[in-house]
């Protein structure tokens, strides 16, 4: 089974320090919703369905506290923008007596891996023998309840096919690809070769590429899907050259709410992560622009995973 970031022992939540990864092997504490929303807000824990249940634990770490969890709400809901999964799975928990809530969180945790194995079953089987996959951004274990997204359906496809191979986008600024999909695929075994961000063109220009798969953070009612930054650029490409480019995503982070993609909010993040890296500064003075995800326009999407089959907007909105 794959690697864990979320587990609940001894009556806290613990959250494996992606932050520190993979060098160090380190455990978060959280023990009430403020800890778990700076946990969040951190980067402890991230990616889109890990932050939802992350959240759905503080909740009920609250309730077990006696805390306002009117405020707690707030406070998590605050912790990041982007992903609608934790507004989401905030939502799930409205009616529920406070003390069923660690029951609740359990369960979505429990549920999530399922999702993800069943969306990881129906993106397998659109892939070819021997696939030469492109993926971006973390969308493994790590990222979500267990399994993962994206990083699924890689693990699916190759139970069934040994012979596929992916190539890991680092990631820049944040590093998502080389730190954790890199070491997530390396324990398992998956074959991937990790790569610099701009080397994807030239590898869809020499036909090294069958198929882009990225997760998302939140996916509009008309197909457009915000995910990590640089999602955008591989969409462009994949379309310039012949590719197919497929977003996992499970229904959680569908928001009907939002029309379009101009209607989600993009988070900024610290110019220091484009700056330099681990207290190594190369750009220290110079004004920085870090937006953590871009937004990709349906057209460019050949197809949206979910865990129940294909969605097309067009389906969904009528
Ligand atoms: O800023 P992060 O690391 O939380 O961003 C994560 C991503 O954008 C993932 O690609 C996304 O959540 C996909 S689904 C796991």
């Amino acid at each position: 089974m794959s690697v864990e970031a979320i587990r609940w022992k001894d009556g806290s939540l613990w959250l494996i320090d992606q932050r520190v990864l993979p060098h160090d092997e380190a455990w978060v504490q959280c023990t009430d919703a403020q800890s778990t929303a700076k946990a969040i807000a951190d980067m402890v824990v991230r990616g889109a369905p890990a932050i939802g249940i992350t959240a759905a634990y503080g909740l009920a770490l609250e309730a077990r506290a006696g805390g306002d969890l009117d405020l707690a709400r707030d406070v998590l809901l605050a912790s990041r923008p982007t992903a609608v999964n934790l507004r989401w799975a905030l939502d799930e928990l409205a009616d529920c007596p406070p003390s069923d809530l660690l029951d609740a969180a359990r369960q979505m945790h429990a549920d999530d891996i399922a999702i993800n194995q069943s969306m990881g079953a129906h993106g397998a089987s659109l892939l070819p023998k021997g696939a030469k996959l492109y993926h971006h951004c973390n969308t493994g274990a790590l990222a979500t309840g267990g399994w993962g997204t994206a990083l699924g359906i890689v693990r699916s496809a190759w139970l069934e096919d040994a012979s596929l191979h992916v190539w890991v986008g680092e990631t820049r600024p944040y590093l998502q690809g080389a730190r954790l999909t890199a070491w997530e695929l390396e324990q398992e075994s998956i074959p991937c070769t990790l790569v610099a961000d701009s080397v994807a063109a030239s590898l869809m220009a020499r036909g090294e590429v069958d198929a882009v798969l990225v997760g998302c953070d939140r996916v509009a009612a008309n197909g457009d899907v915000a995910n990590k930054i640089g999602t955008l650029m591989l969409a462009v490409l994949a379309k310039r050259y012949g590719v197919a480019f497929y977003v996992a995503m499970p229904s959680s982070t569908l928001d009907m709410r939002c029309p379009t993609g101009a209607e989600i909010p993009i988070e900024e993040r610290d110019a220091s992560e484009v700056q330099g890296h681990r207290g190594v500064t190369w750009a220290a003075n110079v004004p920085v622009h870090n937006p953590a995800f871009d937004v990709t326009p349906a057209e460019l999407i050949t197809a949206w995973v979910t865990e129940n089959g294909l969605w097309t907007p067009t389906e969904s909105a009528a």
